[in-house]
């Protein structure tokens, strides 16, 4: 790859934030170690799968697959690669041992944690099943492999309403978001559907931030905006919002209106604006940049250190009882999901 062609597709990005802009001299100090990256890859049959929320240099440098998370496990799914390298999170990198066990999965991120994997554990899932033995356990994927292990069903931001819904039980627990949660038993409700519904205190530290009010701002500045928000924000919000979707829901949504030309807020982490301007540069987005500090770890730089020598702590290993539990979990979401 040339650092004119990097640039090219870089350049689009006018996201107004310093770490979502490419100029062709730093574009010029990417291309050494995506080169090598690319070298890597074909020499070790690895793969490079990659969330919408990470650096637009690994997205558009390197990555293979780029998407959400539902995209995400079906792209693991799918590959024929010996090697998974999964610059994300780590719940992500997880989900993708748990579908592959015989591959290798290598996460690089050196901070791959995540407000909701990390709020709840296998012991407190266990202790709420005991509290609520007659309640189906649905975990969103943002969980780790063992929560996932004591769950029956996981699902993404791209299906949670309609998984819900078809549940053949009338009294959920789910867990850890409690606005997806509410945000879904909301949705229910709206289409005369009434499900008992109880949700465990998690929230996702990013999408947490957004408020009703700054929505009513923004339609004063822009009466026509289209208002698009992901199922992870506060029902308040999710009120005052045109389309709930998943990140890839999202870009989709953008691709297919913009010939409105009317302007979009993305209430979501930047990365989805970054996918829009470099994909569809036509769309005009309104409203400021919020990143995930976790996904936002990643780097070119610990992609190549762990390609070419992951470090033990980089290797997913996952016990097998606990595999094949959450195995059965993101069967059932796959299942569900058809
Ligand atoms: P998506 O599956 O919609 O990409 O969401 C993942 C996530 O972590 C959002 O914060
Ligand atoms: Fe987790 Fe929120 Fe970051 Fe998504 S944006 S990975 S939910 S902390």
């Amino acid at each position: 790859m040339t650092p004119e062609s990097l640039y090219e597709k870089l350049s689009k990005i006018i996201v107004d934030h310093p770490l979502c802009r490419y100029s062709l001299e730093k574009c010029r100090s990417l291309a050494p170690s995506i080169n090598r990256i690319l070298e890597l890859k074909q020499e070790k049959n690895a793969v490079i799968l990659a969330h919408t929320y990470v650096h637009p240099d690994i997205v558009y440098g390197v990555a293979d697959h780029v998407g959400d998370s539902y995209a995400l496990s079906k792209a693991a799914c799918q590959t024929t690669a010996d090697t998974i390298v999964f610059p994300s999170v780590r719940f992500m990198a997880e989900t993708a041992k748990i579908l592959n066990p015989d591959k290798t999965v290598i996460d690089p991120n050196p901070n791959g944690g995540c407000s909701l994997a990390d709020s709840i554990d296998e012991k407190t899932v266990l202790r709420l099943r005991d509290k609520h033995p007659h309640h189906t356990f649905v975990c969103y994927i943002n969980t780790t492999a063992a929560v996932k292990a004591a769950s029956d069903i996981c699902v993404t931001s791209s299906n949670v309403y309609r998984i819900l819904e078809k549940i053949p039980n009338d009294k959920i627990y789910f867990l850890p978001d409690q606005y997806m949660g509410e945000n879904a038993k909301n949705w229910l409700k709206k289409r005369g559907i009434e499900k008992e519904i109880l949700v465990y205190p998690g929230s996702c530290y990013v999408h947490e931030e957004f408020e009703p009010e700054a929505i009513d701002l923004l339609r004063m500045q822009h009466e026509n905006a289209i208002v698009i928000a992901h199922p992870e924000c506060k029902p308040e919000v999710i009120a005052k919002a045109d389309m709930i979707g998943s990140t890839s829901d999202m870009q989709k949504f953008v691709e297919e209106r913009q010939v409105e030309k009317r302007p979009f807020l993305l209430l979501t982490e930047c990365g989805v604006a970054s996918r829009v301007n470099a994909e569809v540069p036509e769309a005009r987005l309104v409203g400021g940049c919020t990143l995930c500090k976790y996904m936002r770890s990643n780097s070119l730089a610990a992609i190549e250190e762990a390609l070419e020598n992951p470090k033990p702590h980089q290797l997913i290993d996952i016990e097998p009882s606990i595999r094949k539990r959450a195995a059965k979990t993101l069967e059932r979401m796959f299942e569900y999901a058809k």
